[in-house]
């Protein structure tokens, strides 16, 4: 049995020791693992990640990044929580991801345009006319700014009800209209960007069918409705304990629009949201988080070409997911690809497994 240490030394001969260096690349019996491929290199669509400036300077987060995914999405700062602010439009930050982008030959990915979560404030108290100059103006800046160097945008975000029962009520619901607030976000938009694939995206659409079958049918009256709708967004922060099928099911019911598909912001918690008492054991989790994971990496390849946008991870490091902070932090979750060291996370072994065929 060779040590770690001569492992790594061996493999530094190999060249690949920086990408390895700091690995615990060792099975539970301390047999060497090997590494995983690059994934932007065996994955025939891209693969993306989220990504916030200060990461930008992290050596070691750019190093994983650049090797493993071919396209960003701004974690934060493309948001209208960071751009828009009372003296005005701020893009310092969502600018320098994009250069980031561009020198590094990476697609660029936006999110979000019109969220219920965000702009409340900013627009409380406009008369009806001045609220639609506002919100009109917001698109047309922000998406204006980007086009021709963004692929695509999340243009409504999380319009569905938690429960999956009908729509989320908001200020642009009830200033602009239900419906009629997202047709003009998605017209407003396609002025903005002739190009950019324009997507509405949701949450637990997979985890919660019902939730997925109120998302579609929303796809279905944009449609109708005469929205540029480009795209399906399926965020996939996986509930790892859902049952086996409904991943594929959901997939293959969104594919039915012939729309791409983007798997927006994908991560797979091992911990069990509601405080319900969790008595699984770590391997049990695991063999869960992957099996899932494989499921939903096997159904999104399974589409045809044309549909499939990217597959996204919602961070690069497990430290680096939001589910790493408070108040969701317990200090052990991996949710995502890598561990801080560097070294494949199961769920990363995972998709490279089910990329690889
Ligand atoms: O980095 C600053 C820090 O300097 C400052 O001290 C601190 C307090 O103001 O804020 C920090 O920025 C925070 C940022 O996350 C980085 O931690 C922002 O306030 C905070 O709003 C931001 O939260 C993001 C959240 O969306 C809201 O935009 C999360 O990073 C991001 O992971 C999360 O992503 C969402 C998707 O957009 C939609 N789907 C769910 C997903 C997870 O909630």
């Amino acid at each position: 049995m060779i040590s770690r240490r001569q492992w790594i030394q061996g493999s530094a001969a190999l060249g690949v020791a920086p990408l390895l260096a700091g690995c615990s690349a060792f099975d539970d019996g301390g047999t060497p693992q090997p590494p995983i491929p690059a994934l932007k290199d065996i994955a025939p669509f891209p693969m993306g990640t989220c990504a916030m400036t200060g990461q930008l300077d992290d050596p070691a987060w750019s190093r994983l990044a650049l090797t493993h995914f071919n396209q960003i999405t701004p974690e934060w700062e493309m948001k209208m929580e960071y751009i828009l602010t009372p003296d005005g439009y701020r893009f310092d930050a969502s600018d320098r991801i994009a250069d980031f982008c561009r020198a590094h030959g990476m697609h660029m990915h936006g999110t979000t345009l019109v969220w219920y979560s965000q702009g409340e404030e900013a627009f409380r108290g406009l008369s009806p006319a001045d609220f639609r100059r506002k919100f009109d103006d917001y698109i047309a800046t922000v998406a204006g700014r980007y086009r021709g160097k963004v692929r695509g945008w999340d243009v409504v975000n999380e319009a569905v009800a938690e429960d999956g029962n009908g729509l989320r009520a908001h200020h642009w619901s009830e200033a602009l209209g239900k419906i009629d607030h997202m047709v003009r976000a998605f017209e407003q938009a396609r002025l903005a960007d002739a190009e950019a694939v324009l997507f509405i995206n949701d949450y637990n659409l997979e985890n919660n069918p019902a939730k997925g079958d109120t998302f579609l049918r929303l796809v279905e009256r944009l449609l109708k409705a005469g929205a540029p709708v480009g795209g399906i967004g399926s965020q996939s922060h996986l509930d790892i304990e859902i049952r086996e099928g409904q991943i594929g099911r959901f997939i293959q019911q969104a594919a039915q629009f012939g729309l791409p598909i983007h798997i927006s912001e994908l991560d797979a918690s091992l911990k069990r949201e509601g405080g319900m008492p969790d008595v699984r054991t770590v391997s049990k989790k695991i063999s869960q988080q992957t099996d899932r994971v494989k499921e939903l990496t096997e159904s999104f390849y399974a589409l045809p070409a044309n549909q499939r946008y990217a597959l996204t991870l919602w961070g690069v490091r497990d430290t680096d997911s939001w589910l790493r902070r408070p108040p969701h932090d317990d200090g052990k979750d991996s949710p995502l690809a890598f561990e801080a060291s560097g070294q494949p996370t199961a769920m990363g072994r995972a998709i490279a497994d089910s990329l690889s065929g």
